[in-house]
């Protein structure tokens, strides 16, 4: 009897991911109207949609709905109530769009995370990534935490807020709980950072 070889399994990352954000169709002229707030649970599919389109580029961590929903109340949004845009059938719309997401965990009574920061394309190098930052900054200031750490492949943004490079031997083991669940566990490119509030 002949051996066959079976076919190889799949590697999580080679299933199908959408990788492609909805076509925006923005005018430099337009006044925007962007409002920051905290997320709902209506929220979720978006946020997932934008989270896992960067993860899909490899830029993120994928996030679940599960994961979604038991950390709903971490994230801050920031949504355009009037964006035109193509829709699927080719035809022009408009349409309110969750446009960026950020999430600030608590960890520890002196230590919290910033995660999943993601700026729609279109939206980006407007300030929104710097507002939700500054907007998470002032919740963990006054939810006592006096240290916000991140990993992130965009190590220079952070900077202009002042967190810097720190040694993984020097971070707390609690904020490695996240990596025996991450994809990345064996080949991590992402870089730890913190911020003294
Ligand atoms: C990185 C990211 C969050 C920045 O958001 P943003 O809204 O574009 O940032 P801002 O407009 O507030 O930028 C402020 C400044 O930060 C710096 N900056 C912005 N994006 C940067 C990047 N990708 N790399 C390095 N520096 C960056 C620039 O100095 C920028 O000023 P400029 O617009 O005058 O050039 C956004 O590009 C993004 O969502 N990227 C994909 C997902 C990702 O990498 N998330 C990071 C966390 S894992």
């Amino acid at each position: 009897m002949d051996y066959i070889e079976p076919p190889p399994t799949p590697k999580p990352e080679e299933k199908k991911r959408k990788e492609k954000f909805l076509k925006v169709l923005l005018n430099d002229k337009d006044e925007r109207e962007i409002v920051i707030q905290k997320a709902q649970i209506r929220d979720v599919e978006e946020i997932l949609e934008l989270i896992n389109t960067f993860a899909a580029m490899n830029l993120m961590l994928p996030r679940g709905p599960q994961y979604l929903y038991e950390n709903i109340r971490d994230f801050v949004i920031a949504c355009d109530s009037n964006v035109p845009v193509y829709s699927v059938t080719e035809t022009r719309e408009v349409l309110p769009l969750l446009v960026a997401c950020g999430s600030l965990h608590v960890l520890w009574e002196d230590i919290a995370e910033i995660r999943a920061l993601a700026i729609h394309p279109d939206y980006q190098h407007l300030g929104l990534g710097s507002k939700l930052i500054e907007t998470m900054k002032e919740e963990a200031k006054q939810l006592g935490i006096h240290r916000l750490y991140t990993f992130t492949l965009t190590e220079d943004f952070f900077k202009t807020f002042g967190f810097r490079r720190q040694d993984r031997s020097e971070l707390p083991p609690k904020v490695w709980g996240e990596c025996s669940r991450c994809p990345k566990y064996f080949h991590c490119d992402e870089v730890g950072m913190v911020l003294d509030l």
